[in-house]
C-alpha cells in the first residue's frame, strides 16, 4: 500500500503532482477561463459583502493559512487575518456576521478548530470549510466548502494536504479577486494558465531535487539546530519546513521571517548553524541577497532553495537547490517540496519513524 515507497510521507510527498492536480480537477476550467467552485459561487454575496476573512487553523493548515493571507489580500483585497484555533477561541474574540470564516483543517476533526468555529458560528459569522477528509466534523458544520482532494494522507507529517490547501486558497483568491475585480482579465488568465502547470513543476523539482537533497540530508545527520528564513509568501513556507524538520527528525528548527533575523536570531548564527534559505527570484530577491551576506558573514552554513540559473545567492551558499521560476504566489508550494524531502531524508538518517514521530497523531481530538 506504500506504492514500493519506504514511508507513507515519501510516497505522499512524490503523489504532489497528481493530488494538486485532483484539487483543481473541476474547478480550473483553463480553456472557458473560469474557476468553478460551487461553495463560492452559491455564497458569493457573503464573501462580497465581507468586513474581512478570519482564517482558523492548527500547525501545517495554519500556515496554509498564512499563505492564503498573503494571496487573498495581494488578488482580492479583502482584509485577512488568520488566527491560531486554540488562541482566537479563548481571547473573547470580535466577531460579527458581516465576518466570513475559513476554516483549514486535514483531518476535519482538531478539537481547537472545531471549538472556534463554532463559536463564530454562534456570532453568526459564515463559515467556510477547506478540509480533506470527506464528511468529517468539521466539514459537517460548515456553512459551505471545498474539500481539498488530496487523497487519504496517512503519513503524521502533513505534506500532500498542505500543497492542496494552498490550491485551494490560490483557487479562491483568484476566483474572488477577478469577480470582485481586483483581479484583470489578462493577469487572472495567465495565473490560471501558471497555475495549471503546477502539478508540472512539482514532478520537475521532485526529479531534479530528489537525489541531490538527500546528499544533503547526510551531512546533517548531527545537526541539532536549524533556522529556515523566506520573505513574503516564502515566509510561511519557511515556518512550514521548520515544522516538517523538527516534528520527524526531533531537530530543533525554528522558521523567521528573514528580516527578522537581526532582531535577536542572528545571535545564534557560527559555523554550526544550518540556514535554510528561500531565495526565489520573483520575491524581495536583493533583500535576501543581504539576509545571505549577513549569514555567510558570521559563518552559517546556508542551504539555498533558488530559482534554475541563480547566481548570486547561490554563489554564496554551501548547499544549492534548484527549483522553476513562477510567479511569486506559486512559490511556497513549489519551495516546499525540497523542504519536505530534506525533513524527510535528515529524518530517515537519523533512523526517526517518519510516519509515526513520537508524540504525535495525525488528528489531535483533544484541546
Ligand atoms: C504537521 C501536522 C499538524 C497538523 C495540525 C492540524 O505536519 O500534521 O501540525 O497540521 O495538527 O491538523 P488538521 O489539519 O487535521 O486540522
Amino acid at each position: 500500500e506504500k506504492g514500493g515507497y519506504e514511508h507513507f510521507m515519501l510516497k505522499e510527498i512524490f503523489e504532489q503532482p497528481k493530488s494538486i492536480h485532483d484539487t483543481m480537477r473541476g474547478r480550473l476550467i483553463l480553456n472557458e477561463g473560469v474557476i468553478k467552485m460551487a461553495g463560492i459561487w452559491d455564497h458569493i454575496e457573503k464573501f462580497k459583502n465581507a468586513n474581512r476573512i478570519i482564517i482558523i487553523a492548527c500547525g501545517t493548515s495554519w500556515h496554509a493559512g498564512l499563505i492564503g493571507e498573503y494571496l487573498i489580500e495581494e488578488y482580492a483585497r479583502v482584509p485577512v487575518e488568520v488566527e491560531y484555533a486554540s488562541e482566537f477561541r479563548y481571547r473573547n474574540p470580535i466577531i460579527t456576521d458581516k465576518d466570513v470564516v475559513i476554516a483549514i483543517s486535514q483531518s476535519g476533526e482538531t478539537a481547537d478548530t472545531m471549538a472556534a468555529l463554532k463559536l463564530a458560528k454562534e456570532k453568526g459569522a459564515f463559515i467556510y470549510g477547506i478540509c480533506n477528509v470527506v464528511d468529517s466534523s468539521i466539514a459537517r458544520i460548515t456553512d459551505a466548502g471545498s474539500y481539498t482532494h488530496a487523497g487519504p494522507e496517512i503519513g503524521v507529517a502533513s505534506t500532500k494536504a498542505f500543497t492542496a490547501q494552498l490550491t485551494i486558497l490560490t483557487l479562491i483568491a483568484f476566483k474572488l479577486g477577478k469577480h470582485n475585480g481586483n483581479l484583470g482579465n489578462a493577469d487572472f488568465m495567465s495565473l490560471i494558465a501558471e497555475l495549471d502547470a503546477i502539478p508540472k513543476k512539482i514532478e520537475e523539482v521532485l526529479s531534479s531535487t530528489h537525489e541531490l537533497v538527500q546528499n544533503i540530508a547526510k551531512d546533517f545527520v548531527g545537526a541539532t539546530n536549524f533556522l529556515y528564513l523566506g520573505r513574503g509568501y516564502n515566509y510561511p513556507a519557511a515556518l512550514e519546513g521548520a515544522l516538517k524538520l523538527k516534528e520527524i527528525s526531533y531537530i530543533h528548527a525554528e522558521g523567521y521571517p528573514a528580516a527578522e533575523m537581526k532582531h535577536g536570531p542572528i545571535a545564534l548564527i557560527d559555523e554550526n548553524m544550518p540556514i535554510v534559505i528561500i531565495a526565489p527570484k520573483k520575491g524581495h530577491y536583493d533583500k535576501i541577497v543581504s539576509n545571505v551576506q549577513e549569514i555567510k558573514a558570521r559563518k552559517g552554513k546556508v542551504i539555498a532553495v533558488v530559482n534554475k540559473g541563480d547566481t548570486q545567492v547561490s554563489a554564496m551558499a554551501d548547499y544549492v537547490i534548484e527549483i522553476p521560476e513562477t510567479s511569486e504566489c506559486f512559490s511556497p508550494i513549489v519551495a516546499s517540496v525540497p523542504l519536505q524531502l530534506l525533513a524527510y531524508y535528515i529524518a530517515v538518517y537519523r533512523g526517526a519513524n517518519v510516519d509515526q514521530p513520537r508524540n504525535l497523531a495525525k488528528s489531535v481530538t483533544v484541546e
